[in-house]
């Protein structure tokens, strides 16, 4: 399969690649480095050029969604709307865009993360959007043109990112990158939609 994993270099997308490195991969991000082509995707008419210059995909991965993270008290105009361009409006478009160049029956997997179903402080905005990732996910699917299908992987925080991340969240336990590549993997070589594929520990 043709697969797109747009923020391939991150942690997320690498955690992707793990479970799919065995496909015909393309990858992008924000910056393009160390990727194949450059896309942002807070930005419709960049997603655009993205698929005019890949052309046709069997299943399109979406590991982007940049969070604002501050108690909710002192949570900014400018930290909510960052958050909601990039995370939730962000991966809406690249389906609604990507959808013209996704083959019949191929597949969408968006990411959101585990802080809807177990918040933490300063996280609301994460929280927030992953909750609204996990419901769009949910419903579009009854709507998906020819065949194409549509998961979300919500994943728990990842032993690679704990550093980052572990001072947050105090008596979570982290899973490894390859544990939630096999979730996109299911995603994608399976037959399912509409589903929100949890890897907690
Ligand atoms: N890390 C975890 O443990 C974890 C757990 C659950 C959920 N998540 C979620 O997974 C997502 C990715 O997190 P991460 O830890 O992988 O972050 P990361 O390591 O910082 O990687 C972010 C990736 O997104 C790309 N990117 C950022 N803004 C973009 C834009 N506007 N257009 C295109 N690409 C963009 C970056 O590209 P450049 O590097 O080129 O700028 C990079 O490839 C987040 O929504 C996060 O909440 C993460």
């Amino acid at each position: 399969m043709k697969i797109l994993i747009v923020g391939a270099n991150g942690l997320m997308g690498q955690a992707a690649l793990k479970g799919l490195a065995h496909h015909d991969v393309v990858t992008a991000s924000r910056s393009g480095s160390t990727c194949d082509h450059q896309v942002d995707i807070t930005n419709t008419a960049s997603i655009r050029a993205l698929f005019e210059k890949v052309g046709q995909v069997d299943a399109v991965i979406c590991a982007v969604g940049h969070c604002e993270y501050a108690p909710f008290v002192t949570m900014t105009d400018d930290q909510w709307r960052v958050t909601i361009e990039s995370k939730l409006l962000g991966q809406i478009n690249l389906v609604r865009v990507g959808c013209d160049y996704v083959a019949d029956c191929g597949s969408f997997t968006l990411i959101s993360g585990i802080l809807n179903i177990k918040p933490v402080p300063e996280a609301i905005a994460d929280a927030t959007t992953s909750g609204a990732i996990d419901t769009f996910v949910r419903c579009v699917a009854h709507e998906m043109p020819r065949g194409i299908r549509i998961n979300v992987v919500n994943p728990t925080v990842l032993e690679e990112a704990w550093d980052v991340y572990g001072a947050m969240m105090p008596g979570f336990e982290p899973v490894p990158g390859a544990l939630v590549g096999k979730a996109f993997q299911r995603s994608v070589e399976g037959f399912i939609s509409g589903e929100v594929l949890i890897v907690d520990a």
